[in-house]
């Protein structure tokens, strides 16, 4: 059985050939799988971009979705993660994707026998981010070696940072780190630790991250105009940046504490189309987590 609940679940040849499938997608790929799949998407935290844009790749591959809305559930009379995963695997779901605030939640699910697509666990992982953070860096740069990608911000409290930086170290990208000391993880070495002035001027790809003020105990500490006048892609920063370099961000983003507001869709922003490669890399998760069997249909053969 095909799981994803980290990228540590596929092989790199598989990890490409993911990429490769999605990019075919991003272009004018429309698939045509012949199956019966039904799943359920269930969101313990709240997602605006992870669950839309599954519900679309699922839309567009043909997949039935089962609504389940987890305040209006048995899960409000304390039924637990893996009942209620077992009992959705009962009535005939072929696979969950799933979106928990608990580390690493899908350890508790081993007794089931249909995958988990992991949508993202507290500040463990959120492999399909990382998948459309990926494609969206190769359709810019067609490679990963060499290319210095800074992750800016809260990186102590992100999945997303966890889980790039790996990914792209064993890519052969070269990860630097910016942002306020106390947010930085343990594993970071003193020399890939820079200023947000230094980033900038180095940087290929600038993947700044949001606040997670949810994870924080006592608040950020900072105030907004602080936090982006100290730590944040201001516009004066951005004149700074190589000519050919990209700003990226998972969203949500909070505009003007991150990056300046005007900078959210100018013309180094990849910021709207990571979510659009979100729809593209999640269909071909789909297809190869639940084994799907189909052809591609190509719109201009048709
Ligand atoms: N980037 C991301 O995971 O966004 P959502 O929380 O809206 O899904």
């Amino acid at each position: 059985m095909r799981n994803l609940r980290t990228l540590d679940d596929l092989t790199l040849p598989e990890l490409q050939s993911l990429l490769t499938e999605a990019d075919e997608f991003a272009g004018d790929a429309a698939p045509v799988f012949y199956h019966n799949a039904v799943v359920a998407n269930l969101f313990f935290e709240p997602s605006t971009r992870t669950k839309c844009s599954f519900e679309m790749a699922e839309k567009q591959l043909g997949i039935e979705t089962l609504s389940f809305e987890v305040s209006h559930s048995s899960v409000k009379k304390g039924e637990s993660l893996y009942d209620t995963a077992k009992t959705l695997e009962a009535i005939g779901c072929k696979g969950l994707v799933i979106r928990h605030p608990e580390t690493k939640y899908y350890e508790q699910l081993k007794g089931l026998n249909i995958p988990v697509i992991n949508a993202g666990d507290g500040a463990g992982d959120h492999p399909t981010q990382s998948l459309l953070d990926l494609l969206t860096i190769k359709q810019e740069f067609n490679r990963f070696e060499s290319l210095h990608v800074v992750i800016c911000g809260d990186i102590r409290h992100s999945r997303v940072a966890h889980t790039n930086a790996k990914i792209l170290e064993k890519l052969g990208a070269q990860v630097s780190y910016s942002g306020p000391s106390e947010w930085m993880d343990e594993s970071i070495k003193d020399d890939q630790y820079l200023t947000m002035d230094q980033a900038v001027e180095q940087a290929d790809v600038l993947m700044l991250l949001r606040i997670q003020t949810e994870r924080h105990d006592n608040g950020s500490g900072y105030s907004k105009e602080a936090y982006h006048h100290r730590f944040g892609l201001t516009e004066n920063r951005e004149l700074r940046m190589k000519p050919h370099s990209i700003i990226m961000h998972p969203a949500p983003v909070n505009r003007g504490v991150e990056l300046a507001d005007s900078l959210v869709e100018c013309r180094r922003s990849r910021i709207f189309k990571q979510m659009a490669n979100g729809v593209h890399v999640r269909k071909a998760v789909l297809a190869h987590v639940l084994n799907l069997k189909g052809e591609k249909i190509y719109d201009h053969v048709i």
